[in-house]
């Protein structure tokens, strides 16, 4: 299936590999967007070809004003329903109860912890009952992101998730975004890259790497939150 698929939109434009996938999978397809330059990219192709796929996002509680601004004005200009999904109440009650608001600066553990109740615990309910999940990454994100594939089996969700984006280049998004208009966040031009909560990201500076704005304080190799590994929490 995989390496089917694969052949199928390898060299393939993004908007080709959207309107595959809607036809293959149709209401199957989820995609998941937190507003960055990628996901308004996908956004657009999606309403352009009027696929069939859901969108949903995951407020953490911790986002940018700049990320609220920009979800709204997607909503404006796409009309596409976003499903919101939030973190359970009773497990960040208790976190912040037992830790306090900053718990995330004092070890990976503890930052894990939060992503795990902010982002993992609600993203498997949002994956639940699909069978593809759309993401915005890009192989150029990060080494780390380099070695994946723009198709890949989640066997922690059991779905496909494809990454119709994955070999494009950072001047490729914004040049799309430019050529069609598309709202972007505002911290995109006051060197963020890569945005996520308020507290974990930061301007990047020039030269350095596009995601080194997030969780700057901890190992190059522990970066990932947790979405896009497979683990479930
Ligand atoms: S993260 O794992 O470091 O947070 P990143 O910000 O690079 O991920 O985004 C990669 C993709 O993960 C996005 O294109 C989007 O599909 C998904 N994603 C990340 N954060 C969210 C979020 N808050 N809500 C929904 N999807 C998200
Ligand atoms: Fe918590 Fe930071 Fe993870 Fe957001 S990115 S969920 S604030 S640790």
């Amino acid at each position: 299936m995989i390496n089917e698929i694969l052949a199928a939109i390898e060299n393939r434009s993004a908007l080709d590999i959207i309107r595959y996938v809607d036809e293959k999978f149709g209401d199957q397809v989820v995609f998941s967007t937190s507003f960055g330059i990628e996901d308004q990219v996908i956004t657009h192709l999606l309403a352009e070809t009027k696929s069939k796929a859901s969108l949903f996002t995951l407020d953490t509680g911790r986002l940018f004003p700049e990320t609220y601004s920009v979800w709204n004005k997607t909503l404006s200009r796409y009309k596409l329903p976003i499903a919101t999904y939030y973190p359970n109440t009773e497990a960040l009650q208790q976190l912040l109860t037992e830790k306090g608001p900053l718990s995330f600066y004092e070890s990976v553990e503890n930052r894990k912890e939060c992503c795990g109740i902010r982002k993992v615990e609600p993203l498997n309910r949002a994956l639940k009952g699909f069978k593809v999940w759309l993401t915005g990454i890009r192989a150029e994100q990060s080494p780390n992101r380099e070695h994946m594939l723009s198709v890949e089996w989640d066997e922690g969700h059991q779905l496909l998730k494809i990454h119709p984006l994955f070999h494009w280049s950072l001047q490729e998004v914004e040049l799309f975004l430019k050529e069609n208009n598309v709202p972007y966040n505002a911290l995109h031009n006051k060197g963020f890259p890569s945005i996520g909560c308020q507290p974990c990201t930061r301007a990047v500076q020039p030269g350095e790497d596009q995601r080194a704005g997030r969780w700057w304080w901890e190992d190059q190799s522990k970066k990932e939150c947790g979405l896009h590994t497979t683990r479930t929490a």
